[in-house]
């Protein structure tokens, strides 16, 4: 379990407690949070739920090369700090986690 703070493009910051075994992408959603449209529902083929990691980030799991690439396509554009949220798991670890939305995902 963790808490995690998704921050809307307007600055509004909404933040919810995500069970273990979901990822950052089903918290957001399964708790109505805009933003973050997973149209693949977390199958790392749509790139629609894309966040801004803030920093400092708890450890994170590392990057797959498809993550990084789907990134590269994004409605909004890549940073340093861009990640699917579909492909952050939760648990402990993440406890604390802020993510920032982008302004479109598609
Ligand atoms: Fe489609 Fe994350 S939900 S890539």
């Amino acid at each position: 379990m963790a808490t995690i703070t998704y921050v809307q493009p307007d600055g509004r910051p909404v933040t919810l407690t995500v069970d273990d075994g979901e990822s950052v992408m089903r918290g957001a959603v399964l708790n109505g949070v805009d933003g973050i449209l997973a149209q693949c529902g977390g199958g790392a083929s749509c790139g629609t739920c894309h966040v801004y990691v803030a920093d400092p980030a708890p450890a994170l799991p590392p990057m797959h090369a498809v993550e990084d690439e789907l990134l590269y396509g994004t409605a909004a554009p890549r940073r340093d700090t861009s990640r699917l949220s579909c492909q952050l798991p939760v648990d402990d670890r993440l406890d604390g986690l802020v993510v920032h939305l982008p302004d479109r995902q598609i």
